[in-house]
């Protein structure tokens, strides 16, 4: 295999040399990240390590102090608020640990949420596609409350998904999970994401659900570092 170094015009996503402190804590000093289109990444590393907060740095919702990110060739601290928070969120999918959904949104409401946060009428079809391929179809009018942890977060992946964003970041999505119900959760994440085409950056305490992406990185001493898992 060829080390060439991997054209950054490619890169659906680019950080270059990127800096974050909270206060006198320096969690990244010089951190550099490429994701390319497609590509899938699981990011390991202890708890306070700062996996959390580079997701939201890759997302564009919290700023680096310095260095550079760019997401589709665009640095998002270069536009507006506006205009940043466009590029997020059609180019952007995240799942979090804790699911997030609207309590009182069915489940088909949520999945149809980001349309209407984009101002757009909600694709109807695709909503129904999406609700298939997370197996709740039945399900489509149920609250969250009425929803196992699993369900609520195959809901969570379909409304990443929603408007096809080349990009799905996912902080420990299968944290709040028992295995069993852990393991169909990322088996529809990974599936999914490699059917759409979307890149997909995962962090995971489980090296066996990191095992199962292109790339593992672990995030030590404010610095990603490649190392396979055993
Ligand atoms: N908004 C914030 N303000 C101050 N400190 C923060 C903030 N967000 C995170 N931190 C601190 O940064 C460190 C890393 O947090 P986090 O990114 O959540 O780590 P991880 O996800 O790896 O457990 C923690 O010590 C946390 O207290
Ligand atoms: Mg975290």
């Amino acid at each position: 295999m060829s080390a060439a170094p991997q054209n950054p015009h490619a890169a659906l996503l680019s950080c270059d040399n990127i800096q974050k402190s909270f206060g006198a804590r320096t969690l990244f000093s010089a951190l550099d990240l490429q994701v390319n289109h497609g590509q899938s990444l699981a990011i390991l590393g202890e708890s306070g390590t700062g996996k959390s907060t580079l997701l939201h740095i890759l997302a564009g919702l919290e700023a680096p102090d310095s260095g550079e990110i760019r997401l589709s060739n665009i640095n998002p601290w270069q536009i507006r608020q506006a205009e940043r928070n466009r590029l997020r969120r059609q180019q952007v999918g995240l799942v979090f640990q804790a699911f997030y959904l609207l309590p009182h949104l069915t489940a088909r409401q949520n999945i149809a949420l980001p349309w209407l946060l984009d101002g757009r009428t909600p694709d109807n079809k695709r909503v129904d596609d999406l609700l298939e391929r997370i197996d709740l179809s039945h399900r489509a009018d149920a609250k969250p409350a009425e929803l196992s942890g699993g369900e609520q977060q195959r809901v969570a992946i379909a409304r990443a998904l929603a408007l096809n964003p080349g990009l799905v970041l996912a902080d420990e999505p299968t944290g709040n999970l028992d295995p069993r119900h852990a393991e169909q959760v990322l088996d529809l994440l990974i599936t999914q994401c490699t059917q759409e085409g979307n890149a997909l950056v995962m962090v995971t305490h489980s090296q066996r659900a990191a095992a199962r992406l292109d790339r593992q990185l672990w995030l030590e001493e404010g610095k990603l570092t490649d190392r396979a898992l055993a």
